[in-house]
């Protein structure tokens, strides 16, 4: 079995993108030392982020998360057992939720009225756990591009 957490923040005020980018490629090289995987939206300000893997691995990063001081207000929203990795050798995807999704990802975003502005703590836990599956089928089916 394995763990899956999802969980929302928001981005502190003295940061910005350019943090985010080194976030993200920091985390993909350690992730992939420690065999997580998931996912990381961020936008407005906002992080929603998936992270899967072993027990262990994944509790103990995000605790490690948890105490980042370049986040604020993180909030857990779901803490599973698996079988399945959704985002399996994805050592870190990303979106900024701008124009590297597919229309079925922004008209369901319009659906739950995170379209225009992206607040995940507004986000009902059902909601995001559709929405990542919308973006593993992305991922699994194909050509689109997410970095
Ligand atoms: C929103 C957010 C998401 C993060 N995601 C990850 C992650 O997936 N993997 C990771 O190793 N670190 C992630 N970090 C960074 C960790 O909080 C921490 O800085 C890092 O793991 C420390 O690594 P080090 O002790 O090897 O320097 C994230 C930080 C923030 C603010």
């Amino acid at each position: 079995m394995y763990r899956q957490i999802i969980y929302c923040s928001r981005l502190k005020y003295a940061y910005g993108v350019k943090d985010v980018y080194t976030i993200l490629k920091k985390s993909r090289v350690k992730n992939a030392s420690l065999g997580v995987s998931g996912f990381l939206l961020y936008k407005d300000n906002h992080f929603l982020q998936v992270i899967e893997g072993f027990n262990g691995s994944v509790s103990n990063l995000f605790r490690i998360i948890q105490d980042d001081l370049r986040h604020e207000e993180v909030k857990l929203i779901t803490n599973d057992r698996t079988r399945l990795l959704q985002f399996e050798n994805w050592y870190m995807g990303y979106s900024s939720l701008i124009d590297d999704i597919s229309l079925e990802i922004s008209e369901y975003l319009s659906s739950i009225g995170q379209r225009d502005v992206f607040d995940p703590f507004k986000i009902q836990p059902s909601e995001v756990r559709k929405l990542f599956s919308l973006f593993s089928n992305a991922i699994h089916n194909s050509s689109e591009v997410i970095v």
